[in-house]
């Protein structure tokens, strides 16, 4: 067995299977589609007036849950684009109480979601939490990211300080929700809130029309 093992042939496929693997080849039961998300028509135009007016060929995306923005992206970017998206699929807090059906096969879903929709080619899911997520991500620099993840004020705060230098010059990272969180009962701030916080502390220039939000980077 040992000898099998080490024989060249072997090493190779595990090795090809280790870098060339897709994760849509381990989905044993494509599930039916299934069309359920956050993505509404007033955070589409927002973007598509970026893309409209911006050259975007790489996306990196936080918070796919089905992939209804990820969709977007992937059509947005064209064949020669890539959209990198980060998501553990195991829902946000407020997901898992009013979504808990859907969490067990929440990933499995997202990948069958993109197979009916022809995008595995262009769609690259990373499985992992944000923070685990962007040291796969290291050598990625892209010229859109959407902050899409939990919303809790500090957690976007760290998302926007892991992700800021994986912006390329001229490129933009934005999201919605920006007054999700000031009707917390419990004092917690919002997705504003750290946005603002994290451009003042570092210099940078933001525009908002109360719900999507964009940072632009020079
Ligand atoms: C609001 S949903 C994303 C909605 C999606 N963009 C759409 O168009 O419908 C938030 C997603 O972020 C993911 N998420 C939340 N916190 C996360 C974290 N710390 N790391 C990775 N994913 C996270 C959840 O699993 C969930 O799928």
């Amino acid at each position: 067995m040992i000898h099998r093992c080490t024989h060249p042939i072997w090493l190779f496929l595990f090795l090809f299977n280790i870098v060339y693997a897709s994760p849509y080849d381990d989905v044993q039961h494509v599930m039916p589609y299934r069309d359920h998300g956050w993505f509404s028509p007033y955070v589409k135009d927002a973007l598509t007036t970026i893309f409209t007016n911006r050259e975007v060929q790489i996306v990196i995306e936080l918070g796919a849950w089905m992939g209804q923005s990820t969709a977007f992206f992937a059509e947005a970017v064209g064949p020669h684009g890539k959209v990198y998206t980060v998501d553990h699929w195991k829902g946000s807090l407020e997901e898992r109480d009013c979504y808990s059906s859907y969490i067990p096969t929440l990933y499995t879903q997202f990948l069958s979601n993109m197979i009916h929709l022809n995008l595995t080619e262009n769609v690259v899911p990373i499985h992992a939490s944000t923070s685990e997520g962007v040291h796969l991500l290291k050598d990625i620099f892209a010229d859109l990211i959407f902050i899409d993840a939990s919303k809790d004020a500090h957690e976007v705060y760290r998302d926007l300080s892991l992700y800021i230098d994986h912006v390329r010059p001229g490129g933009c990272i934005c999201g919605p929700a920006w007054s999700f969180g000031e009707v917390f009962p419990n004092g917690l701030h919002s997705v504003g809130y750290a946005v603002e916080k994290f451009c003042r502390e570092h210099g940078l220039r933001y525009e908002t029309d109360g719900w999507f939000w964009v940072i632009y980077i020079s």
